[in-house]
């Protein structure tokens, strides 16, 4: 007998997950300087963390002999005064992959159904998978979620239905009222799961945490890898009701969330200027790839996340993989972005917004390699 007959049987047919790829290895691989390299492949902080982070980030490694304190409870503690909810309102995981994660273990089994858009974030997928559930997978409507037809998809073995606003890979949102009137619409039977991963970008983003204090079920989850600049030290957040926080809790490791993560996180939350500035150099980035993407006759999903999809091919006339002949062509070139051909996007790719300078030289070397 070999490992693999022993394994269980959804291990076997799990899909991997493709990161972006790291700029040593992209470096290594085609012989290139890693410091002419820019990443716009992971929708991470062109501008690091906020220094103030940083500086409670080495001042816990001072302490690195001792475990973490496993309920995150300061952590917990600012999350509660920013948002305006209880302490216990909060589950803190070891990014915001592990919320998904440990929602699959409270709630999803064999036999259930998941219900998530498509394209959307492939982590909901995967859980799901490999927790011997099915996904239910819902087209986006004009590169958005359809509420609609995730309701409608919605059946008895239904347990969570996932919605990613703004969505990865597409940058597109959907509005406070067109949430709060499909969560409230649910059956009971089913919990909402709203990922804000980059909800910070969103000028006014939605509101829902009167949904929770209605008693309706949903978890909103946020992430510290984006806006916060802390991708590395993987830390991540879900809101919801008590009840839905204490469930989860009791599923994760004891000290999922290390102290140096916590501590930078919660110096993050701090810094709200830096998250401010953050957020409106974003903007502008958005607004200057997409002028460049005018500029090159290049088709655009305009968004409100700090990425945005860009059309390199066309059906018609290319082979179907110009995604993927650009990202390799671009990273030639020294930068590194996101083919999309996995989420059905293969004339499609994904750019993170970047510095103005990184988003010139985006631009620059989009012209060559288109
Ligand atoms: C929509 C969405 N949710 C969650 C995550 C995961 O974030 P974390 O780093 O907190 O695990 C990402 C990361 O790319 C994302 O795009």
């Amino acid at each position: 007998m070999n490992f693999e007959s022993l394994a269980k049987p959804a291990v076997l047919t799990q899909p991997i997950y493709e990161p972006g790829k790291p700029i040593e290895h992209v470096a290594r691989e085609l012989g290139l300087d890693p410091a002419g390299i820019v990443k716009l492949a992971s929708n991470e902080n062109p501008f690091g963390p906020s220094p103030r982070a940083l500086a409670a980030a080495k001042q816990a490694l001072e302490h690195g002999e001792l475990y973490p304190d496993g309920g995150c409870f300061e952590l917990r503690q600012k999350l509660a005064a920013r948002h305006g909810l209880g302490a216990d309102q909060f589950v803190v995981g070891n990014g915001s992959n592990e919320i998904i994660e440990l929602l699959g273990h409270v709630f999803v089994g064999a036999g259930d159904e998941v219900v998530m858009g498509a394209p959307a974030f492939v982590v909901y997928k995967l859980v799901t998978l490999l927790f011997g559930a099915k996904a239910i997978e819902v087209p986006l409507r004009d590169w958005r979620h359809d509420l609609a037809a995730i309701a409608a998809a919605i059946t008895p073995r239904t347990k969570l239905v996932y919605v990613c606003t703004p969505n990865n890979p597409t940058g597109t949102a959907n509005t406070e009222a067109e949430l709060v009137a499909f969560v409230r619409a649910l059956p009971d039977h089913v919990i909402a799961v709203i990922d804000e991963a980059y909800a910070e970008y969103v000028e006014n983003a939605p509101d829902l945490r009167p949904l929770i204090a209605e008693g309706r079920k949903v978890v909103c989850l946020r992430t510290f890898s984006k806006i916060y600049g802390l991708a590395s030290l993987r830390v991540g957040y879900g809101y919801a009701s008590a009840e839905l926080c204490a469930l989860l809790n009791r599923v994760r490791q004891p000290f999922n969330v290390n102290a140096i993560a916590q501590a930078a996180a919660a110096a993050a939350l701090d810094d709200v200027e830096f998250a401010q500035r953050c957020a409106r150099e974003n903007r502008a980035g958005l607004r200057q790839i997409e002028q460049g993407c005018r500029e090159l006759g290049l088709e655009f999903v305009p968004s409100v996340a700090n990425f945005i999809l860009i059309k390199v091919g066309d059906p018609s006339t290319g082979s179907g993989q110009a995604g993927l002949r650009v990202f390799e062509a671009l990273q030639r070139r020294g930068v590194i972005v996101r083919p999309v051909k996995s989420y059905g996007l293969p004339e499609w790719v994904r750019v993170t917004v970047g510095s103005r300078e990184q988003n010139e030289r985006l631009l620059r070397e989009l012209a060559v390699a288109r």
